[in-house]
């Protein structure tokens, strides 16, 4: 007899409540930006999410998956009405979101008051893997600090040593710029200034005007999304390009090339994935994306895929049994996840210990060009388990 039949027939009947609960779907929360400048992100988590539950014939660990989804904006000030109705609402077993770190950090503060499990697969705020930690959070992307730190380490090794950095003033930009601060005067730079706009603005002609006065060796920006296609191109209008290397974490290039064209080659940033990663993994999933999607994957679509994978490994573990949480939750941390960037495993505070790769902007890829730290983990700063 299908599964659904006799789930229907036991709830009308007799059977124990164990056997509803386990033939039901797992219902997973999707909380994405679909609007706004992060919205190709979210879509690209959403597509590799789900690429991996339809490569297990759309179950994992034998149970079927049915999404609910909240279009997050990214705005933090409507985040946590937006995580209740999923948590509430819609009553999900996992959360998995989101892009922007200000509106994850609600989620994360949600997800701990409601013991709701939570995968990020996305936002890099730290505090999420640091003071926040928490049993039921674990993170698939990776924390602001280490791609910060991984390009500080690469711009102190090429000889800069006066810098500027320019990003947008919350949360990712201003953790993404300490990172790169740390490395960068550990190599023995020193940063000039901050710059730094409101999210999501996109006015940076005073900002550039100030860059082109003060004339630093390098430059290092935390920008995403359609505001890192604004950037590079006035970057690029206002003739810096030529004078000043544009050094970046790799969200500065990483599905945008296309939009940026010219503006946007020969650009090196470090992130913890790169599209021509010649690895069998990579390229299996590179192909099955194209496929199944006709565009090219991206780090958000690995993110996404990698979430899924995190849960299908905690899943695995207790048989698809969500009554046995914190076993899931604790085999979400033992997992080895084979990711299209390489393997990883989650630290302690659940976030991923991960090569971090130099990667040059060339053509629409984002070309790998060597490893520029190996096995990064985050210091996770005030995470007590
Ligand atoms: C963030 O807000 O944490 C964030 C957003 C977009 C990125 C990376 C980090 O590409």
């Amino acid at each position: 007899m299908k599964n659904t039949v006799l789930a229907a027939l036991c709830a009308a009947t007799f059977c124990g409540s164990a056997f509803a609960q386990s033939s039901a779907p797992i219902k997973v929360g999707l909380m994405l930006p679909a609007t706004g400048t992060y919205a190709a992100l979210g879509d690209m988590i959403e597509k590799g999410f789900k690429l991996h539950v339809q490569e297990q014939g759309g179950k994992l660990a034998g149970r079927e998956i049915q999404y609910f989804k909240v279009d997050d904006e990214s705005d933090p000030s409507k985040a946590t009405d937006n995580v209740n109705k999923l948590i509430k609402r819609d009553n999900v077993d996992v959360l998995v979101g989101t892009v922007h770190s200000g509106v994850a950090l609600a989620m994360a503060k949600a997800a701990k008051e409601s013991n709701t499990l939570l995968i990020v697969p996305n936002a890099g705020a730290d505090a999420i893997t640091g003071p926040m930690c928490g049993p039921n959070i674990v993170r698939s992307s990776f924390s602001n600090w280490q791609p910060g730190y991984s390009t500080g380490v690469v711009a102190a090794q090429k000889g800069y040593k006066r810098a500027m950095t320019i990003t947008w003033n919350y949360a990712a930009g201003q953790e993404t710029v300490k990172g790169f601060r740390e490395a960068f005067e550990k190599g023995g730079g020193q940063v000039l200034k901050d710059l730094n706009l409101p999210f999501p603005n996109v006015e940076f002609q005073a900002l550039l005007t100030e860059i082109a006065a003060q004339k630093p060796d390098v430059v290092f920006a935390f920008f995403a999304g359609g505001g890192a296609v604004k950037f590079v191109k006035d970057y690029d209008a206002a003739g810096l390009k030529k004078t000043i290397p544009l050094f970046g974490s790799g969200f500065l290039t990483d599905g945008t090339l296309q939009a940026q064209g010219p503006s946007a080659q020969g650009l090196f940033t470090t992130l913890h994935y790169a599209d021509s990663l010649d690895i069998p993994k990579n390229n299996a999933f590179r192909k099955a994306f194209a496929l199944a999607y006709k565009q090219n994957a991206d780090v958000y679509a690995v993110q996404g895929y990698d979430a899924a994978q995190l849960l299908g490994a905690g899943l695995a573990a207790v048989k698809g049994d969500l009554s046995k949480r914190d076993a899931l939750a604790a085999a979400m941390r033992k997992a080895t996840v084979d990711s299209p960037r390489g393997k990883f495993t989650l630290s302690p505070a659940g976030n991923p210990v991960q090569d971090m790769y130099l990667r040059e902007a060339r053509g629409e890829n984002n070309e790998y060009r060597a490893v520029a730290v190996k096995a990064l983990a985050d210091p996770a700063r005030g995470c007590k388990l």
